[in-house]
C-alpha cells in the first residue's frame, strides 16, 4: 500500500476512536476569523490536530487548530477548526491530508469556506460568495506524485467541482433567510503576500470575482476521491488597489467576525437542507 494511504488510514483510525463511528454526513473547513462556528456544535468531541498521528499543526493566529465532531442543523459534522495553507510552508500534499483522511473515513461531503478579497468591484466586503468555480495558475497540484488509487483516478474532472444541486440548495436557503449570496469564481494566489493591484485586475480579467490562499486545493484533493464539494468565501476585504487604503490580516477577522453570526445562520440551514 502507498505510504500516504498507511498515514491517511492511521490519522482517520485515530480520529474514528476518539469521535465514535456514527457515521459523518458532511466534513466542513472553516476558514480565516470563520472558526467560530465549530463551537455551535451540538454534543462536540474536539480532537486536537497536535494529538492526532501525521496530522499538520496549523501556524496562522484565528485558526484553533482542531477537529470538533458534532451536530449542526441535525446532521452529524466533522468540522476542521483552521486548515493548512502552502504559505506557511506546507507542501500542497500536506495541505490536503485532513481532506483524504475525511475521504478515508467514509465522508463523501464537503462543506468549504475562506476569507477572501473581493475582486468584483459591484460587490462589498462582508458578502458571502457560493464559488462557482475556480482558477489555479500555480503550478504546484496537492496530487503531484505517484497516484492514490485507493482514493482515485490520475486524471479526473473538474468541470463540475462544485456541482449545480449543492449550490442551487444553498441559494434557495440564503433567499430562505435573507441573506445575500453572491457567487462567482474564486482564484488562489499563493500568499502570505497580499496582491498586488495590477495580479487583482489580471485576476478581473481572468475572470475570477475573489482571490484568495486557500481551499483550491483541498477542492481538487476531494474531487480526486469523488467528493462532493460547496464551497462558500467571505469577502473580508476589497481586494488590493480597488480601495484608497492598504490591506491586513486584521481587516480579514474584523470582517470575519462581523458576519460570523449571519455566515453560522447560512451554514447551519445548508447542513440541515444537505441532500445526502
Ligand atoms: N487576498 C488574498 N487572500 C485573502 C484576502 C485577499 O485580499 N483577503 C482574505 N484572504
Amino acid at each position: 500500500m502507498n505510504d500516504v494511504m498507511v498515514r491517511l488510514r492511521e490519522a482517520a483510525e485515530y480520529v474514528q476512536a476518539k469521535i465514535g463511528t456514527e457515521p459523518v454526513s458532511i466534513g466542513m473547513i472553516l476558514g480565516s476569523g470563520l472558526g467560530d462556528l465549530a463551537n455551535e456544535l451540538e454534543n462536540p468531541i474536539a480532537v486536537p490536530y497536535v494529538e492526532i498521528p501525521h496530522f499538520p499543526v496549523s501556524t496562522v493566529p484565528g485558526h484553533a487548530g482542531r477537529l470538533v465532531a458534532g451536530y449542526l442543523g441535525g446532521k452529524r459534522v466533522l468540522v476542521m477548526q483552521g486548515r493548512f495553507h502552502f504559505y506557511e510552508g506546507y507542501g500542497m500534499d500536506t495541505v490536503v491530508f485532513p481532506v483524504q483522511m475525511m475521504r478515508v473515513m467514509g465522508i463523501l461531503d464537503l462543506l468549504v469556506t475562506n476569507a477572501a478579497g473581493c475582486v468584483n468591484t459591484a460587490w462589498l466586503p462582508g458578502d458571502l460568495m457560493l464559488i462557482s468555480d475556480h482558477i489555479k495558475l500555480i503550478p504546484e497540484n496537492p496530487l503531484r506524485g505517484a497516484n492514490i488509487g485507493e482514493l482515485g483516478d490520475r486524471f479526473f474532472d473538474m468541470s463540475t467541482a462544485y456541482p449545480e444541486n449543492l449550490r442551487a440548495m444553498a441559494r434557495k436557503e440564503a433567499d430562505r433567510l435573507g441573506i445575500v449570496l453572491r457567487e462567482g469564481v474564486y482564484q488562489l494566489f499563493t500568499g502570505p503576500s497580499f496582491e498586488t493591484p495590477a495580479e487583482v485586475r489580471f485576476a478581473r480579467t481572468c475572470g475570477a470575482d475573489a482571490v484568495g490562499m486557500s481551499t483550491v486545493p483541498e477542492v481538487i484533493a476531494a474531487r480526486h476521491a469523488g467528493m462532493r464539494v460547496l464551497g462558500i468565501s467571505c469577502l473580508t476585504n476589497m481586494a488590493a488597489g480597488i480601495l484608497d487604503q492598504p490591506l491586513n490580516h486584521i481587516e480579514v477577522l474584523e470582517t470575519g467576525e462581523r458576519v460570523k453570526a449571519t455566515f453560522s445562520a447560512l451554514v447551519k440551514a445548508i447542513a440541515s437542507s444537505w441532500p445526502h
